[in-house]
C-alpha cells in the first residue's frame, strides 16, 4: 500500500570526510577522501519514504542557495511544493566516517531554523492532510511542540526521532504515537544511565509512562527494543557489512511508520525497519538500497 507521509525536518548539506580515525582535538589530519552530498535527518526520512512507494511531503527550509537542490528533490520523486527558500544559508552537516564506520556529526542548521510554527501555519493545510508525519530535532524545537499539538488535535499519528537529543516536555511526550532513541538519546531523554538492558528497559518504560505511546530503541548491532505499555520485546539486527552507516537511522524510522501503517503488528515493524537499516548500511546511498522489493526480498531471505 501507498501511504500519504508528510515529513517535517532538515535538510542538510552533508560534507562527508572518509577518514581512517576521528580528529583529535589539536589535530590537523588527511582525509582518504571527501564528498558532498544532499542529506539532513528530514530529507533522509523522506527519501526513505519515497523508496517505499510512499507519497511523501517533505516540510523543510532552504537558504536562497538551493533552488537547484529543490528541483533534485523533484525529481527523486518528493513533493517539493511546501520547501521555501529563505535568507540564511542551506544546512551543513560535517560528517567523519572512520575505518570501523563509526560516525560523528556537527549540523549547523542555517536555513532549518526557519521551519518555524508560522512556516507550519503556512501550510497546515497541506500538513493536516497527511496520514503520518515524521520529524526529528533539528528544527526548532517551540515548532516541534506546535507539530506535536497539532497531530493530536488532528488525529494524526506521529514519529519522532529525537536527534540530536534535549530533553522533551511532558506535553511533547504526551502527544507522541512513536518515538525512536538510540541508547545515548534516551540517556539524555530521560536523565538515566541506558548502558545496560535493564537501565534501556527501565529508561524506555519512564517514557512509556509518560504517555508515549509506542518507544523504539535504536541499538546498533544489538537490533531493537520495542516498548509499550503492555509488550516488550528485543528485535535482533541483521548481520550485514558495514559501507556506510549514515543515514541508515533515518531508513529505520521511514521503513517502521511503513509497515505500522500497514497495520502489521509492531514487533514485524521492528523486523522490516531492522531490514531497512540492513540494506541501508551496505550502500553509500542508503534510500535507494532499502526499495520496498529490497526489503521484502531480504526478509524472505532471513526467515528462519
Ligand atoms: O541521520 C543522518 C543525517 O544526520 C545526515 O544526513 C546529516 O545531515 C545529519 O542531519
Amino acid at each position: 500500500m501507498q501511504f500519504h507521509v508528510a515529513v517535517v525536518g532538515s535538510f542538510n548539506l552533508d560534507h562527508m570526510l572518509y577518514v581512517k580515525n576521528f580528529v583529535k582535538a589539536g589535530q590537523t589530519i588527511l582525509a582518504d577522501d571527501a564528498t558532498i552530498r544532499m542529506g539532513g535527518k528530514g530529507f533522509n526520512q523522506a527519501m526513505g519514504c519515497i523508496a517505499l512507494n510512499d507519497h511523501c511531503v517533505l516540510f523543510t527550509c532552504l537558504g536562497n542557495d538551493g533552488q537547484n537542490y529543490v528541483h533534485t528533490m523533484t525529481h527523486l520523486g518528493l513533493k517539493t511544493d511546501c520547501i521555501e527558500l529563505v535568507d540564511d544559508v542551506t544546512g551543513s552537516a560535517f560528517i567523519q566516517l572512520d575505518q570501523t564506520k563509526e560516525n560523528c556529526i556537527v549540523v549547523a542548521p542555517g536555513a532549518n531554523n526557519a521551519v518555524s510554527i508560522a512556516y507550519l501555519k503556512r501550510h497546515e493545510d497541506v500538513l493536516t492532510h497527511g496520514q503520518v508525519v515524521m520529524t526529528q530535532l533539528e528544527i526548532p524545537m517551540e515548532t516541534i511542540d506546535y507539530l506535536s499539538q497539532l497531530c493530536h488535535d488532528h488525529d494524526i499519528p506521529l514519529l519522532l526521532n529525537p536527534a540530536p537529543a534535549v530533553k522533551l516536555s511532558d506535553a511533547i511526550l504526551r502527544h507522541m504515537t512513536w518515538l525512536t532513541p538510540n541508547q545515548g538519546e534516551l540517556s539524555i531523554l530521560t536523565d538515566m544511565p541506558t548502558e545496560t538492558m535493564e537501565q534501556t528497559i527501565a529508561a524506555a518504560r519512564y517514557l512509556v509512562d509518560k504517555g508515549v505511546k509506542h518507544v523504539v530503541v535504536t541499538m546498533g548491532s544489538l537490533g531493537c527494543l520495542y516498548v509499550d505499555d503492555t509488550r516488550l520485546e528485543q528485535v535482533d539486527a541483521y548481520k550485514v557489512d558495514v559501507v556506510d552507516t549514515v543515514g541508515a537511522g533515518d531508513c529505520f524510522n521511514a521503513a517502521f511508520v511503513h509497515a505500522m501503517m500497514e497495520h502489521h503488528d509492531p514487533i514485524y515493524a521492528c523486523k522490516f525497519a531492522n531490514a531497512a537499516a540492513a540494506l541501508a548500511i551496505q550502500s553509500k546511498d542508503s534510500y535507494s538500497a532499502a526499495t520496498i522489493d529490497n526489503v521484502l526480498a531480504f526478509l524472505k531471505a532471513h526467515e528462519n
